[in-house]
């Protein structure tokens, strides 16, 4: 189908794309042309003179970049974002799992839901990876949320069948059935952009039985997964006891079938030599969630190693771990973490986060045909989010 000219729209300013952890292409200025909610092009000559009919916005003095993609947040913990603290496992039994208890009532989680989005797309992302908590009816409102903001979103009921409170805690097999009515409804709804991802929790919440029924699904319907790996030394300790015949945390994950080229583990912190290999073997994505970490005093991932096993390394901002929803807070927090520059944390910002969830050929930089999900940033703020073309 022809592109109606009256559509297409020139935005002039400092653009940045991303191409590799090494190679981000600045233009200062440069022409980004969208069209039919597309990037058409990106140049650094102005494109007026051979595109009539088009609208131009001139923003010189401000940045354009992609949109954001979190590859770890937990929706139910927007409300408790930056009031916790402790290590993991106090934090969570203090401050995460009662919040998380409240989203069995559905106008809470309607309300927070809406609060969720409107945040992240105020903070420019424009992709998310999303827990939900144990509730069916909760996680189906806030994929009816993800829907009215617009985004493409990842979500999954987080599943616990053991070692959680009573109010959390399923059995089961009804923490599958509720995964499996969610994914039936929702996976591949508004034209793809929203996917369900099955999401045990981690591994100390979770039974052998469990994770292995996940693993099998996920395998049958080439569905995602999602999940904590070695974030905290007391927890890898607690995995350790749970597991006993298991010769370490990763294996744990990789004997129920849950390490896949569409499995995202968060964190990463802690692993042995043996356990990196059996990532960087099944393709498994890490997220990296270094605000997170230094917040709950886990500990700092070690990106160089990991980056050179090869691994697909993305940002996370895994609120409420992390006190912000900001992506361009966690590129600095990025940096400090992980000795790297600013772009090289742009690229995993938004390319790399394309990449691990079999996107890289639809979002995360300004190749010719990518949705126009994009923003504007100018004194280090997002003021401007744009997806698919339109401002929202
Ligand atoms: N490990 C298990 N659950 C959680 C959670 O909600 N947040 C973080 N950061 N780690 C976890
Ligand atoms: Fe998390």
């Amino acid at each position: 189908m022809a592109i109606p000219d009256d559509s297409r729209r020139i935005f002039k300013a400092s653009v940045l794309n991303p191409i590799a952890p090494d190679r981000v292409d600045a233009y200062a200025p440069g022409y980004l042309t969208v069209a039919g909610g597309k990037i058409e092009q990106l140049t650094s000559d102005d494109p007026r003179p051979a595109l009539r009919f088009a609208e131009y916005i001139d923003i010189s003095h401000k940045t354009i970049m992609p949109g954001f993609v979190d590859t770890h947040v937990h929706l139910p913990q927007f409300a408790i974002m930056g009031i916790g603290s402790g290590e993991l496992l106090s934090w969570l039994n203090t401050y995460t799992y009662p919040e998380e208890a409240r989203f069995a009532d559905p106008e809470y989680a309607a309300k927070i839901s809406q609060q969720f989005f409107d945040a992240l797309v105020a903070n420019g992302t424009t992709t998310a990876v999303v827990y939900s908590s144990v509730h069916e009816e909760a996680t189906d409102i806030a994929f009816c949320a993800a829907r009215a903001s617009g985004i493409r979103a990842f979500i999954g009921k987080v599943m616990m069948d053991r070692n959680s409170p009573d109010a959390l805690l399923e059995e089961t097999e009804q923490s599958i059935s509720r995964s499996v009515r969610l994914f039936n409804k929702w996976d591949g709804a508004e034209e793809g952009r929203l996917r369900y991802i099955f999401t045990p929790r981690f591994a100390a919440a979770c039974s052998m039985q469990l994770m292995k029924r996940v693993g099998e699904i996920a395998l049958e319907r080439g569905a995602f997964v999602q999940s904590h790996l070695s974030e905290n030394r007391h927890e890898v300790e607690w995995v350790r006891r749970l597991f006993p015949s298991s010769p370490s945390y990763a294996a744990v994950y990789h004997g129920a079938g849950l390490l896949t080229e569409r499995s995202i583990m968060a964190h990463c912190i802690h692993l042995a030599p043996d356990e990196i290999a059996l990532l960087s073997r099944a393709r498994t994505k890490v997220a990296f969630c270094p605000y997170s970490n230094r917040t709950l005093r886990s500990g700092t991932m070690p990106y160089q190693t990991l980056r050179d096993a090869g691994l697909n390394i993305s940002l996370g901002t895994d609120v409420a771990g992390g006190p912000s929803l900001s992506m361009l807070e966690q590129m600095r927090e990025t940096m400090t973490a992980a000795q790297i520059p600013w772009s090289e944390a742009l690229y995993l910002a938004t390319l790399a986060g394309a990449k691990a969830l079999g996107l890289a050929g639809r979002i995360g930089n300004f190749e010719r045909g990518k949705d126009a999900d994009f923003v504007v940033v100018a004194n280090d703020v997002v003021e401007e989010v744009y997806v698919r073309g339109r401002r929202v």
